[in-house]
C-alpha cells in the first residue's frame, strides 16, 4: 500500500474513533449474481442472474466514493463473468482507480482467466485441499491452481469459508499460499448459516481449533492476511453487528455491511472476519489497530 493512502485511512480511523462516527470506509458493489457454479454453502447465486449494467456500476461506484467511501471491493456471483457496455473487469477496476479508490480488490472463484494485475488483491477461493475444495466447489481446484501458475501478476490471496466438510484442511490452503509464488497470502471467513446452510456451521469449540490452528501458522511465518487478535471476538461473535464501516451496494440499493443484513438474527450468527476486524478497529481496539496496520502493510 502506498504510504499516502496508509495515512489517508489512518486519518479516517482516527476521526471515527475520537467522534464515534459511523461513516463508512469500506464498500462493496455486487456485479451480478450469475455464477459458473453452485456451491455448497453459498446462497446468493444465480438468484435472479442479472449482470448490472456499467452505467448503474458507475453511478454506484461515484456515488459510494461520494459517500466517503475509499476502499471498493467487486464481488458477485462470479466478477470475471461481468460485461456490460463492451466493458469488462479490468475496465472497472481501471474506473475505480481513475475516480480516486485508494484500494480496489474483486473477489473471484478463478475458474476463469485471473489476470488482473490493476487490481490490489484478487482474493480468490480455495476451500480446502482439493477433495474437500471440490466437495463443496465441484470439480474446480485443478483449473483453479492452473489459473494462479498461469497468472501474469502475484496479487493473489486466497480466500477460505471454513465450514463443517473442510475445518481440517486449513494447514492445507496455507501451504498452497506459501508454495505458489503468485499468491501473497491467505484470508480466512467462517461459514455464515444463510438460511438452508445451517448443517455447515461449526460449533465455538471448533472455531476455536480453527483459530489455534490458524495462530500457530501464523507463529510458522505462512503469509496470513487476518488479525489474530480479533480472533476471540470471532470465536464468540462478541464484536460490534453490523459494521457501520462497511456497506454493499446491490441493483442501486444500499446496505449496511452486508447483503446478509436482512436476514432475520443472522448477524448474531455472522462468521465474517472482516465484520468483527473493522468494526472492532474502528471501536478503537488499540490491539486491533496496531495488528491491523502491520498486517496490511505486508500484504497490499
Ligand atoms: C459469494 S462469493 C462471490 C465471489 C466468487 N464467486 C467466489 O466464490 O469467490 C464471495 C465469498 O463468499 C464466500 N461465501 C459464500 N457463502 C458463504 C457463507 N455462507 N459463509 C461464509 N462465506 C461464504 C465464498 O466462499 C466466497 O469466498
Ligand atoms: S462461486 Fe462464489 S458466487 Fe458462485 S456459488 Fe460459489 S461461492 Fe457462490
Ligand atoms: S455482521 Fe455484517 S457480515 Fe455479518 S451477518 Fe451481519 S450483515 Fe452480514
Amino acid at each position: 500500500m502506498k504510504t499516502s493512502s496508509l495515512i489517508k485511512l489512518s486519518l479516517f480511523g482516527m476521526i471515527t474513533i475520537i467522534f464515534k462516527r459511523k461513516k463508512p470506509i469500506l464498500g462493496t458493489i455486487i456485479l451480478t449474481d450469475k455464477c459458473n457454479l453452485s456451491c455448497k454453502h453459498c446462497a446468493v447465486n444465480n438468484i435472479n442472474s442479472i449482470i448490472h449494467p456499467y452505467c448503474e456500476i458507475k453511478s454506484e461506484m461515484i456515488e459510494l466514493y461520494n459517500q466517503g467511501i475509499r476502499i471498493l471491493f467487486f464481488c458477485g456471483g462470479e466478477t470475471f463473468l461481468w460485461e456490460s457496455e463492451g466493458k469488462n473487469l479490468r475496465d472497472l477496476v481501471n474506473e475505480a482507480k481513475k475516480i480516486g479508490f485508494l484500494i480496489v480488490n474483486i473477489v473471484t472463484n478463478g475458474t476463469l482467466q485471473i489476470d488482473l494485475p490493476e487490481a490490489d488483491l484478487i482474493l480468490l477461493s480455495l476451500d480446502g485441499a482439493k477433495e474437500n475444495h471440490n466437495l463443496i466447489r465441484g470439480d474446480t481446484y485443478d483449473k483453479i491452481l492452473e489459473n494462479i501458475r498461469s497468472s501474469q501478476s502475484s496479487n493473489i490471496c486466497l480466500y477460505m469459508a471454513i465450514n463443517k466438510l473442510n475445518k481440517t484442511d486449513i494447514i492445507d490452503v496455507c501451504s498452497v499460499a506459501k508454495n505458489e509464488p503468485n499468491i501473497r497470502a491467505v484470508s480466512f471467513n467462517f461459514h455464515t448459516p444463510y438460511p438452508g446452510t445451517e448443517h455447515l456451521s461449526l460449533t465455538v469449540d471448533e472455531k476455536q481449533k480453527c483459530c489455534d490452528t490458524i495462530s500457530s501458522l501464523i507463529d510458522k511465518d505462512y503469509p496470513i492476511f487476518n488479525l489474530r487478535s480479533a480472533f476471540p471476538y470471532i470465536v464468540h461473535i462478541k464484536f460490534p453487528t453490523p459494521c457501520h464501516q462497511c456497506i454493499v451496494m446491490e441493483n442501486g440499493k444500499q446496505s449496511i455491511c452486508g447483503r446478509c443484513v436482512e436476514i432475520e438474527d443472522l448477524c448474531s450468527k455472522c462468521g465474517y472476519f472482516f465484520a468483527a476486524e473493522y468494526s472492532l478497529v474502528f471501536k478503537g481496539n488499540l490491539k486491533i489497530i496496531f495488528d491491523m496496520l502491520s498486517t496490511y502493510l505486508k500484504y497490499i
